[in-house]
């Protein structure tokens, strides 16, 4: 049993302390009062001084209107927020007596580590940069089934410590994880790029719906299935099929910063500007095709049924329904959305009054499946006969009482 501290234990770091206390003795530290029935919430100078293991989880915080939940692409790049790592790794050089192994799990873009955090820590401690990823709504499942575990030294050889580090996740993991041993600076860039490859593939298989609504005759489906079993070059299907945009609280807001370092090293080119353009055109589109139907349906009203990112969780931060939402309000039009879990509950209605336009934001099979969970979201209040239903997946079906849209396939039959 080792003795294991996280400083920050917010979304990410309470569940990932809560699985290491399944197995170790672990401690918290957090700026914000936080309770947990198995990791024990301390004072930061007991922290420090009682764990062998400190594991840093503090957020490294875009700034206010960069989390992709409103257009963000005209505005100038910024980087990430380090001020609350800055103070983490102070707070260590300040309290620990002896050497201690620090592990910084925090999102930031390739560079930083060596740049602006190592130079700062006491050199009596050793130094790993272990980024997860980890999805919000499935934390500790994530946690113990990683896809890959990225450990960044500083000459990215697999030195000492990042085998005790292995040796430690070994005592948690449930599926055997592929180990990627690199750099700090390899690292930080896996985990930043792994998140954009996921927006710019969604990006483009929602750039083929938008062909498929303008050209017709075309089911996207047939199209990004097709690519999808393009196993020898395209890789797995996930993320394959066209629906809302990429979103959360990670995806957008790493292509935004990433095109501050574009700017920064003079790449000479910002794929990322394109990609987060491409994604707020998409939602143009979606929102046009929205206020078109209502208006050709005596100007119904129209719903977003979904306002959080994703089902299952409250979480409104770069939310691609909110995009909508507002290119739905660009256009002159009212909009409410349907989400009783959403922590943004501006706008949000409890109940339908009058048969409406509605975009059926949220498909949990979609978005969870991959861990096993195969339920579809079901009506979050009662929908009244007469709406139609624009299910930009593709898989609700038309009732005698409600019409079903699928956005996307223009096909005759
Ligand atoms: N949430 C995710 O799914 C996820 C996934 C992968 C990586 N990350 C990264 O992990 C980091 C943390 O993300 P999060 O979602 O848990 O953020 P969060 O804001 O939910 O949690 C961070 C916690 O750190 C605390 N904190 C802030 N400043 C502090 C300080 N100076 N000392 C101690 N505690 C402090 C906050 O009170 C908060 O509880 C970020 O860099 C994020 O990009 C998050």
């Amino acid at each position: 049993m080792k003795k294991i501290g996280f400083i920050g234990i917010g979304k990410l770091g309470l569940d990932c302390a809560e699985v290491m206390a399944e197995k170790h003795e672990v401690r918290g530290y957090d700026i914000y009062p936080r309770h947990s029935d198995s990791v024990k919430v301390c004072g930061i100078e007991e922290l420090v001084n009682e764990s062998e293991w400190i594991f840093i989880a503090v957020p490294t915080p875009h700034a206010e209107g960069y989390d992709g939940s409103v257009p963000s692409s005209h505005m100038q790049p910024r980087d990430f927020g380090h001020a609350a790592v800055i103070d983490a790794i102070k707070n260590v050089n300040k309290y620990a007596t002896g050497s201690k192994k620090i592990v910084l799990i925090s999102t930031v873009l390739p560079g930083t580590t060596r740049k602006h955090f190592v130079p700062l820590l006491d050199p009596k401690h050793q130094f790993l940069y272990n980024p997860y990823l980890i999805a919000m709504g499935s934390v500790k499942w994530d946690m113990v089934n990683p896809e890959m575990i990225m450990i960044g030294t500083e000459d990215g050889n697999p030195n000492a410590l990042a085998g005790e580090l292995r040796d430690l996740y070994d005592t948690v993991m449930q599926n055997n994880p592929r180990y990627e041993v690199g750099t700090w600076d390899e690292c930080e860039a896996i985990k930043i790029f792994y998140n954009t490859f996921i927006s710019a593939k969604v990006g483009l298989v929602n750039m083929i719906q938008d062909f498929a609504m303008r050209i017709g005759n075309i089911n996207v489906d047939v199209v990004t299935n097709a690519l999808a079993r393009s196993t020898m070059r395209i890789m797995g299907p996930k993320y394959m099929t066209a629906g809302m945009g990429d979103a959360g609280a990670c995806h957008p807001r790493d292509n935004i910063a990433l095109r501050w370092l574009a700017e920064e090293y003079n790449i000479g080119y910002d794929l990322f500007d394109t990609v987060m353009h491409a994604r707020e055109v998409q939602a143009k589109n979606l929102a046009h095709f929205l206020v078109d139907l209502s208006v050709m349906n005596d100007n119904m009203p129209i719903v977003i049924h979904g306002k959080a990112y994703k089902p299952d969780v409250e979480y409104c931060i770069g939310s691609y329904s909110t995009l909508v939402g507002h290119y739905i309000e660009q256009e002159g039009r009212d909009v409410v959305y349907v989400d009783p879990l959403a922590d943004n509950q501006d706008k949000v209605v409890d109940r339908i009054a009058q048969p409406s336009v509605i975009l059926w934001a949220h498909d949990r099979q979609i978005t969870y499946e991959y861990t096993g969970d195969q339920d579809r979201t079901q009506p979050y209040c009662v929908i009244p006969k007469g709406s139609m239903i624009i299910d930009p997946w593709r898989k609700l079906q038309s009732t005698a009482d409600i019409e079903v849209i699928h956005y996307g396939n223009t096909r005759r039959s």
